[in-house]
């Protein structure tokens, strides 16, 4: 018997999109739930799209059915930090009590495997700039928190129900379809790779950076910087884990080592051919001076292993997809 179809919920988003892809590239049956309030409908290369919300439960009801849909791969989710400080309960509507909707319906149409999409945020600043998937979560936004308490109710439902999970911890999440057919266009983006391609292709006078005294190297911050095809891809390896029978777990998505923002600026004038402008401002509230991941469980586990841990070939992409929006105006 071959396999049944996967739910994707916010597979219109960035990462969501990636994945996507390359499920269809995999021959999966897909359908994707997104409400389009930051998705676009443009970027689901494969399968079937329904809008509305995954907090919806009729509507995820019918397409669990209609679909006999076995797998859901959660993306759907409200990802801006600040914009979690200023409007909490925003996220915790969105993030954790959908979730729980999404999950209720799970667990009445017998749903077998689920693939959360969670965030180093749950760490909040390690003390050594490290963390493995036993570091103590204390997230500092309610962004994390709200993804967290995601990672509780799967613990608890998988412990009194058939559902098995995996959920990733995503590090710093950058870069775009090596072919340019979809990317990151987020609106009012903050994330730097993003910011940094936007200042080299002119759509912003320059890029600013937050904090050049911290204990870093040289002084800037530090981050574990990911492309997102080895990110979309571990959730396929995170899917063939669960088919075969893997206990639910959870697991780090990064590379184990960062870079500093002056490197990812040198990276981008090096790929880009021509200096950005840059302003040095003082530390962005909230930001950590290390996050990199301890990431051997999702290599041992889910045999996972990057084929893009390359800043140039990150931003590379990052830059190709800015000039394709420039062409598309
Ligand atoms: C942010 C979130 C994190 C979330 C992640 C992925 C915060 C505090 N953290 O990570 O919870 O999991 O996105 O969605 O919002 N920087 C500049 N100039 C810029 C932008 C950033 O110097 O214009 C610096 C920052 O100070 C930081 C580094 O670049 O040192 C990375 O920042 P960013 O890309 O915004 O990601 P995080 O803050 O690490």
């Amino acid at each position: 018997m071959g396999n049944k179809s996967i739910l994707v919920t916010g597979g219109a988003g960035y990462i969501g999109s990636h994945t996507v892809r390359q499920l269809g590239e995999a021959g999966e049956q897909i359908v994707t739930l997104d409400n389009l309030s930051t998705g676009n409908r443009k970027a689901v290369l494969s399968g079937d799209f329904v809008q509305g919300d995954t907090g919806d439960g009729n509507l995820v009801g019918k397409i669990l059915t209609d679909y006999d849909v076995d797998t859901v791969i959660h993306f759907a989710a409200h990802t801006v930090v600040p914009e979690s400080v200023t409007n909490p309960l925003k996220y915790y509507w969105n993030n954790t009590c959908s979730t729980r909707n999404l999950l209720e319906q799970c667990q009445k149409h017998g749903v077998k495997n689920f693939i959360f999409s969670s965030t180093a945020a749950v760490y909040g600043f390690p003390e050594s700039g490290y963390a493995s998937e036993d570091t103590p979560t204390a997230p500092i936004n309610p962004y994390g928190t709200s993804k967290l308490m995601t990672e509780w109710m799967l613990r608890d439902l998988s412990q009194a129900s058939d559902l098995n999970y995996v959920a990733l911890r995503y590090f710093n999440v950058a870069g775009c379809d090596p072919q340019c057919r979809i990317g990151q266009s987020t609106p009012n983006a903050t994330l730097l790779i993003k910011v940094a391609a936007e200042a080299a292709v002119g759509k912003r006078e320059k890029l600013f950076v937050f904090g050049t005294d911290y204990d870093t190297e040289d002084g800037t911050g530090v981050r574990d910087y990911i492309h997102v095809e080895d990110l979309a891809d571990a959730h396929l390896k995170a899917l063939d884990y669960l088919r075969d029978g893997g206990k639910s777990t959870i697991l780090n998505v990064g590379y184990g080592h960062g870079y500093s923002v002056r490197e990812v600026i040198d990276a981008v004038n090096r790929v880009n051919g021509k200096p950005l402008t840059v302003e040095e401002q003082p530390r962005r509230a909230g930001d950590p001076p290390m996050l990199i991941s301890i990431a051997d469980a999702i290599r041992n586990k889910l045999n996972w292993s990057p084929k893009h841990d390359d800043l140039d070939f990150i931003v590379k992409t990052a830059l190709d997809w800015e000039h394709k929006l420039l062409q598309q105006k």
